[in-house]
């Protein structure tokens, strides 16, 4: 980020509200992760948390996995190279995984007897490319397979000449606590263990899903604090297993803000409200209920007169109860014009909201590369799109 950004400027040449992508950030992000990784993980951006990040990120050393058709087709049109994505998702068809066999890319995680047999399947139509596979082991939901379905399945990959056993597959979720994580670890690498000796496996390597935390709600700069990706770092440095570690929160979140404005400030003595032009289809930090936490936001006022901050309720624009995006935050004079910005927003936001509701615009996204600003999406009317 340029050292001070002039928001004011951005909303009135592209309108609010807006995104605002860091590149050098989320560059900076990616390394400074690395830097604390042990020698035995490879990084690999879960691209579902902020796709926008894909094309900044695309040339460093890392892997991307890939979770859905649509997703690829971003992958494709950004020229990623193949030889980087994990091609993963709950919900495959064989025209999906023959597509990304074709493609050749990295890595095909199979959740299903079904995703096998799609492989197989599309292993058939051609004997000299080696297809990598992860199998993915499920933490007890819809995602992946039971241990006995995996095996299965592993008896049948061995004897395909095509396709190559990289690894098991595990993620159960985000936003962990290092207790989970530490019980996670010996738990499937006992396992990885058994399935080695088991069916004779040389090699297998672990793709973790670490669901590593980001506070969005502290009162300190997260984005220098590593301690969680320190203390991960330490549970597995000397594992004889090789780790894939998938990232997708613990990237992206300090990679944007959100800019909206306040159209609307009313109330009484007893509750004040500043409505914005933006709301919860827009914003999701993750553990914020009903606008109880608060998020670290800056006001940018149009007057500026001193005042005594009052505390105020902010509310969306979607005509419904339930957005309200912060129940009681304190402000000085809020006023119509005055625009809110949001930190730490690049994770689970961007393409995670429910965009149609109200046939309210998509906002746009704007990406800051060292003070220099392009737009990636303008502002875009979704009404068309509910006729
Ligand atoms: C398989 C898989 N890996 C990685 C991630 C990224 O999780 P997080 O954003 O917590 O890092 C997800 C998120 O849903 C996922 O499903």
């Amino acid at each position: 980020m340029p050292a001070k950004t002039d928001y004011a400027k951005l909303a009135s040449e592209y309108g609010t509200p807006f995104y605002f992508l860091s590149k050098t950030e989320a560059k900076n992000r990616v390394r400074e992760i690395k830097k604390r990784f042990p020698k035995n993980a490879k990084l690999c951006y879960a691209i579902k948390a902020n796709a926008f990040l894909t094309a900044f990120l695309k040339d460093e050393d890392i892997l991307f996995e890939v979770c859905s058709p649509g997703e690829l087709s971003i992958c494709e049109k950004i020229g990623m190279n193949p030889n980087k994505i994990v091609f993963s998702g709950v919900v495959k068809t064989l025209e999906d995984v023959k597509r990304a066999y074709a493609l050749k890319v990295n890595t095909i995680t199979l959740e299903s007897k079904a995703h096998c047999e799609y492989l197989l399947e599309a292993a058939k139509s051609e004997s000299q490319h080696k297809q990598q596979v992860i199998l993915r082991l499920s933490g007890g939901n819809q995602f992946g397979m039971s241990e006995k379905d995996l095996a299965e399945c592993i008896s049948k990959i061995k004897k395909a000449p095509s396709i190559k056993i990289r690894g098991i597959h595990f993620f159960t979720g985000t936003q962990k606590k290092f207790k989970t994580i530490s019980e996670e670890i010996p738990y499937i690498e006992d396992y990885c263990t058994h399935l080695k000796s088991d069916f004779g496996l040389e090699n297998l390597e672990i793709e973790y899903g670490a669901g590593l935390p980001y506070d969005y709600f502290s009162n300190q700069d997260e984005k220098h604090n590593f301690s969680a990706l320190e203390e991960f770092s330490k549970l597995i440095e000397n594992s004889t297993f090789s780790y894939v570690i998938e990232l997708g929160r613990y990237i992206a979140s300090p990679c944007a803000k959100y800019v909206t404005k306040i159209i609307d400030v009313k109330g009484d003595e007893k509750n004040k409200y500043c409505l914005i032009d933006g709301g919860i289809n827009h914003i999701n930090y993750f553990g914020q209920m009903m606008g109880m936490k608060v998020p670290k936001i800056e006001h940018i006022s149009q007057i500026n007169a001193f005042s005594d901050a009052e505390n105020y309720t902010i509310a969306g624009s979607l005509c419904t109860t339930a957005d309200i995006v912060i129940r009681k935050i304190p402000l000085s004079a809020p006023t119509i014009e005055d625009l809110l910005v949001f930190n730490d927003i690049g994770a689970y936001s961007i393409t995670e909201g429910i965009y149609l509701f109200l046939s309210h615009p998509l906002p746009a996204v704007l990406c800051d590369d060292n003070g220099e600003v392009s737009v990636l999406r303008k502002i875009t009317e979704t009404y068309t799109l509910n006729i």
